[in-house]
């Protein structure tokens, strides 16, 4: 605890509802332990940069109710390269900063692995609409894009069911498909396309075709964006030439990406929040903050990224070498639990969405 006079808070990558939530649990968990608080603005450009605000508790006051990230985020090319990480680490020197709590997705983990590595000890949150990293079950921002990704699909369906019309609707998620997945099935969608799993159009069409001489008006088809963007407006003009129900494509993009975080984002950004900072003060480094079960737990950063990789069937030849057989097995079990979560809920959506 000696060793921490004073650390520094990171919003890095896409943002994500409950980031702020997340900055206020930090900020006050260090200072309630003596720990001084520098706000870093836009991620790792920030930090080269040395954009940074003492935080005191007053600083994150009236902000957990508000979506984005008020330290603003950023992509920053430069803090990939060496002479960006030295820029980085002198600054951390320069402003004092011991340690880092670092909110993001992989790429921001990766970031803080290498601050890590050169003597500045991170801790990641992870916060992404994506859910796409596979050692946790939950991302902060996920429960708010969901939610917000499902009201938009409610609105879709009242004017699809006047106009018997067919919606395909794109959703983000960069290449996973959880956000269309899990929205698809509590929207009662006729069908969702994800990256994870094969896709048999004709089928669908068929589907459509059935559904709709038994006197169905409304089709929501929910495509994940990992498709690609060619492929829900491509298929939108197929569904009207091959069935003869009208169809329009919308692409909903950022819109769920920002807004006011539900409930569960600001409960998982608190905790995760006060958990990181413990983890930090206690002498830990490189780890992720993961929640499993009803549990959080920290898990190496260098094991969640080689877990995603094995996730999406990248492994690389090396990549499971520093590893025991339990650990391998622990990934592979993480892994096989995520797709076949997924595997269920698109099959459920097909199965109900008649
Ligand atoms: P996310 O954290 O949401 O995955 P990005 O992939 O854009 O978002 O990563 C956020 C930032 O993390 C990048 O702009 C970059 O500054 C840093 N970063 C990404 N990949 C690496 C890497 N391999 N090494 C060091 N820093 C990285
Ligand atoms: O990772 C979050 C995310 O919103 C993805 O769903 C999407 O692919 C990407 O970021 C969009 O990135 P940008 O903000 O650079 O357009």
């Amino acid at each position: 605890m000696e060793k921490f006079k004073r650390i520094g808070v990171l919003t890095s990558g896409g943002d994500a509802p409950g980031m702020n939530a997340t900055i206020r649990a930090v900020t006050r968990t260090a200072l309630a332990h003596g720990v001084e608080v520098v706000g870093i603005y836009r991620g790792y450009s920030g930090l080269i940069a040395k954009d940074v605000k003492p935080l005191t508790l007053r600083d994150v006051s009236n902000m957990m109710n508000h979506g984005g990230t008020v330290l603003y985020s950023d992509r920053c090319p430069e803090f990939k390269t060496e002479p960006g990480m030295q820029k980085a680490i002198a600054a951390c020197r320069e402003l004092g900063i011991d340690g880092i709590v670092a909110m993001g997705g992989d790429g921001t983990f990766r970031g803080a692995t290498d601050l890590t590595l050169r003597g500045v000890p991170c801790i990641g949150i992870p916060c992404t609409i994506d859910n796409d990293i596979t050692s946790t079950e939950s991302t902060i921002g996920f429960d708010t894009a969901m939610n917000t990704t499902l009201e938009l699909i409610d609105r879709l369906r009242d004017t699809c069911e006047s106009h018997a019309r067919s919606n395909v609707v794109e959703v983000m998620g960069r290449h996973a498909g959880d956000l269309a997945a899990y929205t698809a099935l509590a929207s009662g969608a006729t069908a969702v396309i994800v990256p994870e799993l094969p896709f048999d159009e004709e089928y669908l069409l068929k589907k459509i075709r059935t559904s709709r001489a038994l006197g169905k008006r409304n089709f929501i088809v929910v495509v994940s964006e990992g498709m690609g963007s060619d492929f829900a407006p491509a298929l939108t003009e197929r569904i009207e030439k091959e069935t003869g129900v009208e169809s329009r494509f919308a692409r909903f993009a950022h819109v769920v990406r920002g807004g006011v975080p539900t409930l569960r984002d600001r409960m998982l950004g608190t905790m995760m929040g006060e958990y990181a900072v413990e983890q930090l003060l206690e002498g830990k480094s490189k780890l992720v903050i993961c929640k499993r079960d009803a549990d959080l737990v920290a898990t190496d950063i260098s094991f969640a990224l080689i877990t995603d990789r094995m996730y999406k069937g990248k492994l690389q030849e090396g990549d499971l070498a520093p590893y025991t057989e339990e650990q391998v097995a622990e990934m592979r079990a993480l892994c096989n639990k995520k797709h076949e979560f997924l595997a269920s809920l698109c099959h459920s959506v097909d199965k109900l969405g008649l």
